[in-house]
């Protein structure tokens, strides 16, 4: 069993993989400087697995903090979720996406290095691909130009991270590049909690069936696919949390950098996750057909057979489970953490 810095961990998909982490016997230390989260997250986390968390409330653009928790715990193996992640805020402020996705990251991998610690898994996101390669995507496909600077700062951390393994044997890296996470922990006591507005469909569709919000509007119906409206790749959360300890471990026994898609493999849209979601929760969604909202593309979905194959991962949860599971968390946090 080995001591885990989970950089990000009280977020969405931090606290997801801190839950599995606990469960297989691991310890956590997570270090957070909850821009976009809670400790509530965590003390969820730690009422679910009845394990103990090591927090430490922390920037990952500041080397000094870094190297105290470095210097203070034995560390074996580092999961760099931290950054920013809104698309549309990205393009408004770069800088900030720069410095903590990019700088940040950097701080964090010098850290690493000092303290002799080389093996990572990194976030990444199939939007490293850019939006010229038909759907399925793969990792033998080049990575493409990311449409806004939030897909650059993963593109550019990539890069960062090859050039290292390149030239220091001992780095073991893993960039997994996500698909769509949704859903919540099974126990609905765990999930997403966007800020304001959500970006992303699913919460939207959530706080449109609890009645946070009117209706859902739906960007684009005029595209080629199955219905006019834009095919994804959802990955349950939890099955992502799970490829993060697969990762981990062939990490553990192997050096280089290498790239796993984390998604499922098949592509459903708009209309069908609306209809879908309304079918499984027996719930309203009302929704209106608007514009296409820039920089999206038709259809995203992944090959995850080199996930399957060297990972030995494999999603267990289909799209009803995430919908359940997302409708769950929602109806028993209507507020998210803010509600307790
Ligand atoms: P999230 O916002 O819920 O979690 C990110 C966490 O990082 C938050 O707890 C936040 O407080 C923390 N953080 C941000 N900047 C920090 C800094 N400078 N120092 C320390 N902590 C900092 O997001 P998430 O959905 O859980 O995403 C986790 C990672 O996965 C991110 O790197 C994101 O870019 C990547 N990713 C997410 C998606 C998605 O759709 N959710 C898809 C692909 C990749
Ligand atoms: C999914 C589909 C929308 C909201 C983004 C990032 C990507 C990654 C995951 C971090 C699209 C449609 C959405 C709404 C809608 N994030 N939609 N109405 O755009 O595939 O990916 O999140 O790494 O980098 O770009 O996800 O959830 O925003 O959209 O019709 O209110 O739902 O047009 O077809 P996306 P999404």
């Amino acid at each position: 069993m080995a001591n885990i810095l989970v950089t990000g961990g009280a977020g969405f998909i931090g606290s997801h993989t801190c839950v599995e982490l606990l469960d297989a016997g691991h310890d956590v230390i997570v270090f957070d400087n909850l821009c976009n989260s809670s400790v509530e997250s965590l003390q969820r986390v730690e009422q679910l697995t009845q394990k103990n968390i090591i927090f430490i409330e922390g920037d990952i653009r500041k080397q000094q903090q870094l190297d105290e928790v470095f210097q203070q715990h034995q560390i074996d193996a580092v999961i760099h979720f931290a950054g920013l992640k809104a698309v549309g805020e990205s393009q408004k402020i770069p800088l900030a996406y720069f410095d903590n996705n990019v700088a940040g990251s950097t701080t964090l991998f010098k850290a690493m290095e000092k303290a002799q610690v080389f093996t990572l898994v990194f976030s990444s996101s199939a939007t490293v691909y850019g939006d010229t390669h038909p759907s399925p995507l793969k990792e033998t496909m080049p990575t493409g130009m990311p449409n806004n600077n939030y897909g650059y700062t993963k593109l550019i951390v990539e890069q960062m991270l090859e050039k290292l393994a390149e030239a220091d044997a001992r780095w073991s890296i893993a960039l997994l590049r996500y698909f769509n996470p949704v859903g919540a922990h099974e126990s609905g006591e765990i999930g997403e909690d966007p800020q304001g507005i959500p970006n992303n469909l699913m919460p939207y569709v959530t706080q449109v069936a609890i009645g946070k919000r009117e209706k859902l509007s739906i960007f684009g119906h005029d595209y080629d696919t199955v219905d006019g409206t834009g095919v994804r790749d959802y990955i349950h959360v939890v099955d992502l949390a799970d490829a993060h300890l697969c990762a981990l471990n062939n990490r553990l026994k192997d050096t280089g950098c290498r790239a796993w898609n984390i998604g499922t493999g098949n592509g459903f849209s708009v209309l069908q996750i609306r209809n879908t979601f309304q079918d499984i929760n027996q719930v309203d969604v009302p929704f209106e057909y608007s514009a296409r909202r820039e920089g999206d593309v038709a259809t995203c979905f992944a090959d995850n057979q080199r996930a399957l194959d060297e990972l030995g991962w494999q999603p267990k949860r289909g799209l009803k489970e995430m919908l359940k599971d997302s409708w769950n968390w929602q109806k028993k946090n209507p507020q998210g953490y803010r509600s307790t």
